[in-house]
């Protein structure tokens, strides 16, 4: 079966590799993109067209932390958000990351004895988050919600450990909306499946939106990155 236009990548290929995506393949690409950290981080900043910093703390920064504040890193891989989240709650606040890759785990608790604030690493599901409803203050995810397969569940999670007004901050990557660029998703789409166990199609906007009050959405780089905002609570 054709796939449209792109002669590049063959639909078997693309097969391929969006059926490794799961668990297992997760796993074993982070653990060792965790090994690898600075490959891991040109990757990433090359991506993001060497703009990595700015996009962080766009960030951060939207989800207006106060010092003394609990703040939620989800999927936060080797720890890059670690410093400027840690800068942004001061000494008397606390920073929880939780990553499922071992390798992720290992290099962001590393970082995190780095830090002025107390910082704790979680190895785990974010579909299954091992906190306390209403415990964090606010959350962040960045470039990790579209690497995970159930998204409404990670929401509702997110949604569950936020306390009532809390804010969500997500940075994330998603095909080019831009026509001078989609010729290239094909591509990109399955590589990143492979390389990052990436699910171009994940609702993400979709799915805060319907959870989360207040919702701002702004886009960059042709419409492939975003930065998607929220706060948690019952009315909207
Ligand atoms: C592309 S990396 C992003 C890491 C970091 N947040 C950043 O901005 O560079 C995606 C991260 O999400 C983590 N991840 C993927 N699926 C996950 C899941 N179901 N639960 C928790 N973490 C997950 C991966 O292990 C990986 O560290």
């Amino acid at each position: 079966m054709s796939t449209g236009s792109v002669p590049i990548v063959t639909p078997p290929l693309g097969e391929w590799a969006f059926d490794r995506r799961g668990p297992e393949h997760s796993k074993r690409v982070y653990d060792w993109w965790g090994r690898h950290d600075w490959a891991y981080r040109a990757f990433v900043n090359g991506y993001l067209l060497g703009r990595e910093g700015a996009f962080r703390t766009r960030t951060v920064e939207s989800l207006g932390l106060d010092p003394g504040d609990w703040v939620l890193d989800v999927g936060c891989g080797p720890g890059p958000n670690f410093d400027v989240l840690a800068d942004a709650v001061g000494p008397t606040g606390a920073l929880v990351g939780v990553d499922a890759s071992e390798g992720m785990v290992e290099r962001a608790t590393a970082r995190g004895t780095t830090l002025d604030c107390s910082a704790t690493v979680l190895q785990a599901d974010a579909a299954r988050l091992p906190l306390r409803d209403a415990s964090v203050d606010a959350a962040c995810a960045t470039l990790s919600l579209s690497a995970m397969p159930d998204i409404p569940a990670v929401v509702d999670q997110l949604a569950r450990v936020l306390r009532p007004g809390g804010r969500l901050a997500v940075l994330d990557a998603r095909p080019f909306e831009a026509a001078y660029a989609r010729w290239l998703n094909p591509f990109i789409e399955r590589a990143a499946a492979y390389l990052t166990n990436w699910y171009p199609d994940a609702d993400i906007v979709g799915a805060v939106d319907e959870r989360f009050a207040d919702t701002t959405l702004r886009t960059f780089q042709g419409g492939s990155i975003y930065v998607l905002t929220g706060r948690n609570g019952t009315e909207r």
